[in-house]
């Protein structure tokens, strides 16, 4: 019986975790357990024999099984303490910084201007921002050595030495998407343009990359009607108020007759408001497509016309949110683009307002 309890209790008391000690324990106690099957041999014995063996039997049971017990709450302990340990949490630190984005106003923008004029059937057609010069000279009626090629202050890319061909562009505005669209789809068409532009300037209201909507619809017998229609129901869903429109005649080689269209009003205090007060803002250029682009994209002039118009989104974007300077835009200034930014939840959408 000593060397029992002494096998035992050191096993227990060495016991490395909860399933070793359940085996120790079928092994002394369990029902045929060494302690349990020296009971089973009090049967065999003499009475006075049983009175000294029993009593201690019983003792030497209630130990093992006190120990095993013990054993049992320290190895529990000892697990909770470890897992205390690695899921230790020190909740006096501060939060961790959690990056959050906004929609950049011109993001935001275009959708607006997307939204609306997909309502009205225009789909949104797209082009390379690395342009062949005939896509965005030629095609559009700007022949070689035309003004409005210096005008437009070009990027040119670099060509190899010695490849004489004429060099790519940085597209100076969004119109060649006339000509690709027009020699992808044919005529009928109606079409919007959203897209990056570049130019060489820079100033409070020029960036040397900028962005532009341009807008095509053509059909058997669209006019200048149709035309100043679209816009005014655009600028008044842009803007969320009427807005007054003035067309005036103006000269773009890729239309005829062109006119340049300016919005209403008041410059106040310092402060452009839209739709109201009587003063004039030039907002786009516009004009019913000329024959020769047409042809240039494939479609009959004398069976095919339509009108065309491009616009600036930034613009659009510094008069409707009231932001002063186009260089911002492009600062990536986190604390601009906290100010001005939208939510990523706030889509534009017509039917929930813009
Ligand atoms: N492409 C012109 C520019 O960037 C804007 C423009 C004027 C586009 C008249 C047009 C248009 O489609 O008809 O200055």
């Amino acid at each position: 019986m000593d060397d029992l309890r002494e096998k035992y209790l050191a096993r227990i008391a060495e016991a490395a975790d909860e399933a070793a000690l359940e085996e120790l324990r079928l092994a002394a106690v369990g029902k045929k357990g060494e302690v349990s099957l020296q009971m089973r041999e009090l049967g065999k014995m003499s009475a006075e024999e049983r009175q000294v063996a029993g009593p201690k039997l019983n003792a030497l049971k209630d130990e093992i099984n006190a120990a095993l017990a013990a054993k049992k709450a320290a190895l529990e302990e000892a697990a909770l303490d470890a897992r205390l340990q690695t899921e230790w949490l020190d909740v006096t630190l501060p939060a961790r910084d959690r990056p959050r984005g906004t929609i950049h106003p011109v993001s935001q923008v275009t959708e607006e201007v997307t939204a609306i004029l997909a309502d009205m059937g225009f789909a949104v057609a797209e082009g390379p921002q690395i342009e062949s010069d005939w896509y965005n000279f030629d095609a559009l009626n700007i022949p070689d050595h035309h003004p409005a090629r210096t005008e437009m202050d070009t990027f040119y890319m670099a060509r190899a030495d010695g490849d004489n061909r004429p060099p790519h562009v940085l597209r100076t505005h969004t119109s060649p998407v006339q000509i690709r669209s027009m020699m992808e789809n044919g005529a009928p068409i109606r079409i919007i343009c959203p897209g990056r532009v570049y130019r060489a300037d820079y100033d409070q209201t020029h960036t040397p990359m900028f962005h532009q909507v341009e807008g095509l619809a053509i059909d058997k017998d669209i006019s200048m009607a149709n035309l100043k229609w679209v816009l005014e129901e655009f600028f008044s869903a842009f803007f969320g108020t009427a807005v007054k429109t003035r067309f005036r005649a103006s000269h773009f080689p890729f239309t005829e007759p062109s006119a340049e269209v300016d919005i209403q009003c008041s410059f106040e205090g310092g402060q452009v408001k839209v739709g109201e007060g009587d003063g004039w803002l030039e907002v786009l250029g516009s004009g019913m497509v000329h024959p020769k682009v047409l042809q240039a994209g494939g479609i009959d002039p004398a069976e095919w016309q339509g009108f065309a118009f491009g616009m600036g989104i930034d613009r659009m974007a510094m008069l409707k949110y009231g932001i002063p300077d186009l260089r911002a835009f492009f600062d990536s200034d986190l604390r601009w683009l906290r100010h001005y930014g939208f939510s990523a939840l706030q889509v534009p959408t017509l039917h929930g307002g813009l």
